[in-house]
């Protein structure tokens, strides 16, 4: 697909306006679906986050848009914030709400937009850098936020991961395999320590990611859902009303999926840190800055770069999909996690 027609600083800027509202920055046609498809990214972005003290810590955020995340760093009393955001208005709006923090519009391919703003241990990149189509400014950026994190810090970023090389279905989004990011973070002295799904159903999969069969079924469904929410998008009142009842149908089987997948065709969340120069194992951050090793991971957490991972699901398993779903079934904690997954309200 040509790329042509997408100007990134012009269709952010219109797009991005510092209202604050959160279809300016997710979905647009979908409205008040939004905030329930948020509060499950901000669940990924709390997984990715674990066993980590915040409130200790210095926080890069590439691209804060409408600013979700930095109420969620200023919510969590991280004391140095800073942030790039190439839409001129939602850097004034945030600038405005958080003065205390380094925010600055600028574009993240452009090494002289991160002129001293020093290093952080954790920096993140939440659904940007599939916003810059084109590969050489994509690795461009990458490489400049990578060199933002701190020898013991973190990099998160989030992406849909085709199975093989890259997948494009719309101007301004590109969707890279997990080795395209790789081999940049390889070279840079980066591995990818985790993967944690964001979505199996609230947002549009892709059909050639992880487990096909269940990004065809999630793709179907989305089609029907967000049909009717884009025909009401005149009328936000209905579509308010028929965005809760889709997420509340959702919420369900979204628990499910995600209780019981390691890796989803939908996004994806990725947790990077450096190689030791001394050892060539990645660090873990979690012991470092913790003193225990991450809660959910365990002392033994390899690196998802290596050859059997790549064929498996990073943790030593097969990942043919109906296998790790009768075996997750059948397991005791498996139901376990179902039991506990009942809703209260869709999306929290
Ligand atoms: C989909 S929104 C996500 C915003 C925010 N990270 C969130 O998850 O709510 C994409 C954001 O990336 C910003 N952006 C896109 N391309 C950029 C670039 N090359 N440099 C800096 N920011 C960029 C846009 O202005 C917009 O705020």
């Amino acid at each position: 697909m040509g790329t042509k027609a997408y100007d990134p600083k012009s269709y952010w800027n219109q797009l991005v306006t510092g209202d604050g509202r959160l279809s300016n920055v997710g979905q647009s046609a979908l409205g008040a679906y939004n905030n329930y498809a948020y509060r499950c990214r901000l669940k990924g972005l709390k997984k990715a986050l674990e066993g980590m003290d915040l409130a200790g810590m210095k926080v890069f955020e590439a691209a804060f848009g409408e600013g979700f995340y930095l109420d969620y760093w200023h919510s969590q009393c991280v004391p140095v914030v800073a942030g790039i955001d190439i839409s001129e208005a939602a850097t004034g709006a945030a600038k405005a709400k958080f003065t205390q923090y380094d925010l600055r519009c600028g574009d993240l391919s452009c090494a002289s937009d991160f002129a001293n703003f020093g290093r952080f241990d954790v920096v993140t990149a939440i659904d940007v850098l599939y916003h810059i189509v084109t590969d050489e400014p994509w690795e461009r950026a990458l490489r400049n936020l990578l060199s933002m994190v701190d020898e013991e810090g973190v990099f998160i970023f989030s992406d849909k991961f085709p199975r093989e090389g890259s997948y494009q279905r719309s101007p301004h989004v590109r969707r890279r395999s997990l080795s395209m990011w790789d081999r940049v973070l390889s070279d840079a002295g980066f591995s990818i320590l985790k993967l944690i799904p964001v979505f199996v159903f609230m947002d549009d999969p892709i059909e050639c990611g992880e487990h096909p069969w269940l990004g065809f079924l999630s793709m179907q469904q989305w089609r029907v859902g967000t049909k009717l929410l884009r025909v009401t998008r005149d009328f936000p009142r209905l579509q308010s009303i028929l965005a809760f009842s889709y997420a509340t149908i959702q919420c369900l089987p979204e628990r499910i999926f995600l209780a019981m997948l390691k890796r989803t065709p939908n996004l994806e969340l990725a947790v990077c840190s450096r190689f030791s120069t001394t050892t060539s194992q990645p660090r873990q951050p979690w012991r470092t800055l913790t003193g225990s090793d991450h809660p959910a991971t365990g002392a033994t957490q390899q690196p998802l770069g290596t050859s059997t991972d790549r064929e498996s699901d990073g943790q030593g398993q097969t990942s043919e999909p109906f296998n790790n779903v009768l075996t997750e079934l059948l397991s005791a904690s498996a139901m376990a996690r179902i039991a506990g997954a009942v809703p209260s309200l869709p999306g929290a």
